[in-house]
């Protein structure tokens, strides 16, 4: 005890008469005498050399120097500005900044809803290229060469390249048929396939148009394959995307791949058919383009058309999603505005 009070009585002459003039004096100090392995720490570690009656006693006087120390130090730490050599400079007492949580696209949310419609009922999806050749995209699908059937999707052309095995001019894909002319020249029948994809066609930009939208297209190729079971297919689409009192309409149309041609209409599902403005008071509203594949696209694509029949459909997804959500501005789905993002889920 002796020895150890007389280390108490020297260290507390050293605390009492160590110069602090600076921040960087301020620091060793408090490293010397206060920080877990300084000093005074050392003292307080000894306590278990101490004849347990001594014990109460040593402690004070541990303690005592402790504070004497720790008083200097507190009265000298704000004229320095001082913060400890280890501080990070972050406080941990701030509130922490809110997580942003991403939303579905609502194209995004159209289009998976298409496909689990379809994949229920055995449609698999498929994928093809963007930039695509004229065959695919156009020859294939029966529009004749110079044919003014052909200006009924206003193309973008794409210089030619040398790469691939190409089939005539390179052009962004109009419309995702040219994924189904792919999956026939690959396959035979049965074919059950959709291909949801983006497309592009050189339009002015407006709030009804746009230079590149997406579609989901549909193929159906087997023995026996009539008229009743693609409007039964539909029918039901429409009941399940919309809801089960959803009416269609077909309408007769014209497309070169399909014969006969028809357009659907659905029972506006904003009104329910009692005429608003986005039926225009109709009580209508147009939803895809569809009919029998022509036997000339099945030949075409090396499917004996006598063998085999089948049906053919696309939609646009922007379409479906405006109906969803009454959306009433196509451009609204390109410009990444977050305040129109934000309203399909997430923060
Ligand atoms: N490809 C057509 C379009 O983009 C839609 C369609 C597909 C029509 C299949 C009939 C059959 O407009």
């Amino acid at each position: 005890m002796a020895m150890s009070s007389d280390k108490v009585k020297s260290l507390l002459h050293e605390v009492e008469s160590f110069k602090i003039e600076t921040k960087e004096q301020l620091e060793n100090f408090r490293l010397q005498f206060l920080s877990k392995k300084g000093s005074i720490q050392e003292l307080f570690g000894r306590i278990k050399d101490i004849e347990p009656a001594m014990r109460k006693e040593y402690g004070a006087v541990v303690n005592d120097l402790k504070n004497k120390a720790e008083e200097k130090f507190i009265a000298l730490k704000e004229k320095f500005e001082y913060t400890p050599a280890e501080s990070t400079g972050i406080d941990y007492s701030l509130p922490g900044e809110p997580m942003q949580s991403g939303a579905m696209h609502p194209i995004s949310i159209a289009r998976n809803r298409i496909i689990e419609i379809f994949s229920a009922i055995g449609f698999v999806v498929s994928d093809g290229p963007e930039i695509e050749d004229d065959w695919h995209n156009f020859s294939a699908l029966n529009f004749p060469e110079e044919h003014p059937a052909r200006d009924m999707q206003d193309t973008f052309f794409v210089s030619p390249t040398d790469e691939g095995d190409t089939k005539g001019p390179m052009a962004l894909r109009t419309h995702t048929s040219s994924v189904q002319v792919r999956i026939m020249e690959n396959n035979q029948p049965p074919i059950r396939t959709i291909s949801p994809g983006r497309v592009y066609r050189n339009e002015a930009i407006s709030a009804r148009a746009h230079c590149f939208f997406h579609q989901v297209e549909g193929l159906y190729i087997d023995t026996d394959v009539s008229f009743a079971d693609l409007k039964q297919t539909l029918l039901y689409f429409a009941k399940e995307m919309f809801s089960s009192d959803t009416k269609i309409r077909l309408r007769p149309s014209y497309f070169p791949f399909t014969e006969p041609s028809a357009e659907m209409d659905i029972s506006c599902s904003i009104c329910k058919g009692k005429g608003c403005n986005v039926c225009k008071y109709t009580g209508w509203v147009e939803i895809l383009g569809c009919g029998m594949v022509d036997p000339a696209v099945l030949d075409n694509c090396k499917i004996d058309s006598k063998k085999y029949s089948g049906y053919a459909f696309g939609m646009g997804i922007e379409r479906i999603a405006m109906l969803n959500h009454g959306i009433n501005d196509l451009r609204l789905f390109s410009e990444n505005d977050l305040r129109f993002l934000r309203q399909f889920g997430g923060v």
